[in-house]
């Protein structure tokens, strides 16, 4: 084998070792080091260092270093116009003769590069734009650099120069995905704000039922917290829950405010809600898909007996049938224009009775459940706080709520609540 062939292998096989060098995603900084490891042992040079170029800095940063010797600077200051005088040129410099070009550069350099001893600059460049130079000392055997040398450090310093580039460009955009990610929770949390107070200008609208927007919206979230729904799925139906009767809101208010029990002609009016919420909703891009379904459906029941559509069983939407479920509870335990709140025992009933007819018994189940959990000592105890203010001794019901269980889940999951 000829010495050229031998040569071209040896590049060759740095470059393979390079490119696996690169591929790995492991630390970067040590990639680098073995990067150039590798490019100063394919020409056996022994001094040198790869610095990474800082656009906004306007500086050389040295990013990894062979024989360079102790107080090397690890910043070199380098004017924009120079860092595109290198870029363009993109060729290799040596100290020796450069040329017009690298000239520029190198009159504010050359003392400081000449005292760490480094006769050759290699410009990485990657789209035009300077990325950084390698810096490089003589070669062991004190030969001078040939053309087949400049070849082969160009391509070696070419791979060094892209996995700089690519590094920061990722860099760049896991920078930008954590932004992005601040700016959407920022704005998911003023989403969640603008419907809370929205929930609560839906109330005032109706001065009997101050509260139950955002109250259905709470005990909506509970339930489907204990149906296993995920947290986006819990936070999508916690704001159905607040805005399902946003609707009400062009329904006739002396209709809503009527101190009796609604006429034939008040209760069609006061039907009107959910599809009018629907068309509301409908046009808002929502970040949860189904809120102005859970709104539209909230009346339905499953036995088909319900509106606007009449839908039964399953093609009511399982959230729908949670909003169903925690209105008809906080209708049940607030105080109405023509009735006092009821006794929980009544509610309770209210709920034995209309499961399987009016009310989905999963759903069901899950509010017992999730109801003696707290009655039970669990640390939270949401249901309890928003129940407590409106009666004493809560935790006498929790016979009731086991027997709901027994009767609607086979007893299976009254045993699991304990
Ligand atoms: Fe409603």
């Amino acid at each position: 084998m000829d010495t050229d062939t031998q040569r071209l292998l040896h590049t060759f096989s740095a470059l393979a070792d390079l490119g696996q060098e690169i591929a790995d995603t492991g630390d970067f900084e040590e990639m680098l080091r073995n990067s150039f490891h590798l490019l100063l042992g394919s020409l056996a040079i022994r001094r040198g260092g790869v610095t990474e170029y800082d656009r906004e800095g306007h500086q050389l940063r040295l990013v990894a270093a062979r024989g360079l010797g102790v107080g090397t600077s690890e910043t070199f200051n380098i004017a924009a116009h120079h860092a595109r005088d290198l870029a363009s040129l993109g060729s290799a410099i040596t100290l020796a003769d450069a040329t017009k070009e690298a000239e520029r550069f190198l009159e504010d350099h050359k003392s400081e590069l000449a005292s760490i001893e480094i006769d050759l600059l290699l410009p990485l460049v990657v789209r035009e734009r300077l990325i950084g130079i390698v810096l490089l000392g003589e070669k062991a055997s004190g030969e001078k650099f040939t053309e087949e040398d400049f070849e082969t450090l160009k391509v070696l310093s070419r791979h060094i120069g892209v996995g700089i580039h690519s590094h920061r460009l990722l860099e760049e955009v896991e920078h930008k995905a954590i932004e992005n990610q601040k700016l959407y929770d920022g704005l998911r949390k003023i989403y969640k704000e603008t419907v809370h107070a929205f929930a609560a200008a839906i109330d005032i609208k109706d001065r009997y039922t101050q509260g139950h927007s955002v109250r259905v919206g709470k005990y909506s979230e509970i339930i489907a917290r204990e149906m296993g729904w995920s947290d986006d799925e819990v936070e999508g139906i916690t704001i159905a829950g607040y805005l399902h009767d946003i609707g009400k809101l062009i329904v006739d208010l002396s209709v809503i405010n009527s101190p009796e029990r609604f006429s034939a002609k008040e209760s069609k009016e006061m039907s009107r809600h959910p599809s009018a919420g629907y068309e509301i909703l409908a046009r808002i891009n929502h970040p949860y898909a189904e809120i102005p379904l859970m709104a539209r459906y909230h009346h339905e029941r499953i036995d088909g007996n319900g509106y606007p559509d009449g839908l039964k069983g399953d093609q009511i939407p399982p959230g729908a049938k949670i909003v169903t479920l925690a209105d008809s509870f906080d209708a049940m335990t607030t105080d109405r224009p023509y009735r006092n709140k009821l006794p929980l025992e009544d509610v309770l009933e209210d709920f034995r009775a209309n499961t399987g007819t009016q009310f989905d018994p999963v759903v069901v189940c899950a509010f017992c459940r999730a109801f003696l959990k707290e009655i039970e000592g669990s640390k939270e105890r949401r249901l309890l706080n928003l129940l407590n203010r409106n009666y004493d001794n809560v935790e006498s019901v929790s016979p009731l709520l086991n027997q709901l269980l027994v009767d609607f889940d086979g007893g299976s999951l009254a045993a699991t609540a304990h």
